[in-house]
């Protein structure tokens, strides 16, 4: 199962991708981490410590490898093979492998296009030829699916606050998502205070698309302060609900 998160800048697209693939760690072999936004936070989320998440660099930036597959003359390969990279260069984390890809490059003289062909190859080998589940925490725009590599996800969640602006995000998300050929968009609440903010985010959406709320939570809050691994006990059962509802929708989910 391949799943895909996205959402305005801080609804807590991060918060809700490590606690999800905490969860199905738990009773998985392995779930590969994706962390396709280039502010990269998830590795703290997930509770890798500091000092080693800031040495795992994004794979947009290890030269060698890039080098090595793509070839460093005129002309480069469009279709590098790099399913050992995934094994070789991902980070566990008990079940987790973590893998961040940094930001598709964009230069003004300069040409990334290897590189953006390499970050590419690594997308579509990991959502299209694997059986894994894998969490790609992304950003709105979500710019490193293609149409080629978007049918590969079987399920978008897109995560919202109580305000106006996320929602429309959300909607954005949704059409952008469409377009490329995502099968399935859900969405998720959070941040949740009051009867009035939940009520909001309800009348927001039809009641099949939302697959639950989460509450707002001081722990969660304060974990993040301190760079460190997010706390599940608020949320645990919405948590559960909401990922016994991806498993349904997004076709069950290897083991
Ligand atoms: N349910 C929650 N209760 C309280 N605080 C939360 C909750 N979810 C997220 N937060 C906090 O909101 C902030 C933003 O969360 P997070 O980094 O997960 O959002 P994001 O959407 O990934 O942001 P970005 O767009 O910057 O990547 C963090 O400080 C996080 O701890
Ligand atoms: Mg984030």
């Amino acid at each position: 199962m391949k799943l895909a998160i996205s959402g305005k800048g801080g609804v807590g697209k991060t918060t809700i991708a490590a606690a999800l693939i905490k969860s199905f760690a738990r009773t998985h072999h392995t779930v590969y981490a994706v962390d396709a936004d280039p502010d990269a936070s998830l590795a703290a989320a997930l509770g890798i410590p500091e000092e080693v998440a800031r040495g795992l660099k994004p794979v947009v930036e290890m030269k060698e490898i890039i080098r090595e597959k793509m070839g460093d003359g005129t002309f480069f390969t469009l279709n590098p093979r790099v399913d050992d990279v995934l094994d070789n260069y991902s980070y566990r984390h008990r079940n987790i492998r973590f893998l961040r890809m940094g930001g598709i490059k964009r230069g003004g003289t300069e040409c990334y296009c290897r590189e953006n062909t390499f970050l590419a190859a690594l997308i579509s080998s990991l959502l299209l030829d694997r059986d894994e589940l894998v969490v790609m925490d992304m950003g709105a725009g979500i710019e490193h699916l293609s149409r080629g590599t978007a049918r590969g996800v079987d399920l978008m969640l897109v995560v919202v606050e109580p305000s106006r602006l996320s929602i429309n995000t959300a909607y954005l998300v949704t059409e952008l998502a469409a377009d490329l050929g995502i099968q399935k968009v859900r969405v998720v609440g959070n941040k949740v205070r009051t009867p009035k903010e939940r009520e909001f985010i309800l009348n927001s959406f039809p009641a099949e698309r939302l697959l639950g709320i989460i509450p707002f939570s001081n722990h969660i809050l304060e974990a993040s302060q301190e760079k460190g691994e997010v706390p599940e006990e608020d949320i645990e059962n919405v948590l559960d609900e909401i990922r016994e509802k991806i498993e349904k929708e997004a076709g069950g989910v290897p083991s």
